[in-house]
């Protein structure tokens, strides 16, 4: 008899909603139809619950937003299978957008907020809105934003980013905060003339987001668990506007961070 395939890891916020948001997808598998340059992308992996919300918990606590989140829209920057989009609902932001690169990808983040929409548990306070498109192109909401990064791509997309975001600033003077999980590029954001770093440190997973991680990460071979993710908060200035000052780190080496996960 052929030996059984192992059932896939399921992160259990997928259990106790019935959502597909599970997975660890490779670069390889998400750059097809999208015209994208493999080497250019990542991965698709959900970010952990408490990896974002100790995120949105400290920048609404301590990095005094510009405008109040009910005036706030929450911009998933590469939203996969939309789960950070649905935790994001959680908090009262006048809306959740989520923009996804990759179609089949984009369909099974639908398929999730329509299942989300009807689930008692699921304690949504944003409408949730998502957008198959290049997040390069797809125009930058003209209300104040907190976009949200959980490393989507590498540098020249990045940078195609961060210059579409400052085209959109010169139309719309709206204030505009970017959370940077798993900050693989840090140094491009750090040295930005019009972003200044507000928040930097490592943000530790639950133990039930870590044994799901590990249940994830060892499914496949390319990419290494951390058990928590280096994150950076940056908030857009302007050119010129800079302060001059990173606001906070925390107690950080910012050497021999060791490997991460490429997602
Ligand atoms: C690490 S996943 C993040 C998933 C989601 N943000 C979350 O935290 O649950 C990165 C996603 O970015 C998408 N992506 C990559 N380049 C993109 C682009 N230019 N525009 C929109 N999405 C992109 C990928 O297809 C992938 O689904």
């Amino acid at each position: 008899m052929p030996p059984k395939k192992k059932a896939p890891a399921i992160h259990p916020f997928d259990t106790l909603h019935g959502t597909d948001t599970s997975g660890l997808i490779p670069g390889r598998t998400i750059v097809k139809g999208t015209g994208a340059k493999v080497e250019e992308l990542t991965a698709y992996y959900g970010v952990a619950p408490s990896i974002l919300s100790g995120l949105l918990d400290r920048w609404l606590r301590d990095l005094q937003p510009q405008a109040a989140i009910e005036q706030t829209v929450f911009l998933d920057v590469g939203a996969g299978k939309g789960r950070a989009c649905l935790l994001a609902s959680q908090y009262p932001f006048l809306r959740v957008e989520g923009v996804e690169l990759n179609g089949p990808l984009a369909d099974v983040a639908r398929a999730n907020m329509a299942l989300w929409a009807d689930d008692p548990e699921a304690n949504a306070l944003a409408p949730i809105e998502l957008h198959h498109a290049d997040a390069t192109v797809h125009p930058v909401p003209a209300e104040a934003t907190l976009a949200f990064l959980f490393h989507p791509f590498e540098l020249p997309i990045l940078r195609r980013f961060l210059r579409h975001i400052e085209a959109s600033r010169t139309e719309h003077a709206a204030a505009l905060d970017l959370i940077y999980a798993n900050a693989e590029h840090d140094s491009l954001l750090d040295h930005h003339g019009a972003f200044e770093r507000i928040w930097m440190g490592r943000v530790p997973m639950t133990p039930e987001d870590h044994v799901a991680d590990l249940a994830a990460i060892a499914e496949q071979k390319e990419y290494g668990s951390t058990g928590d993710e280096l994150c950076a908060i940056y908030r857009y200035v302007g050119r010129g506007g800079k302060t001059g000052g990173i606001v906070e780190q925390q107690g950080l080496k910012l050497v021999g961070r060791g490997s991460k996960k490429g997602s």
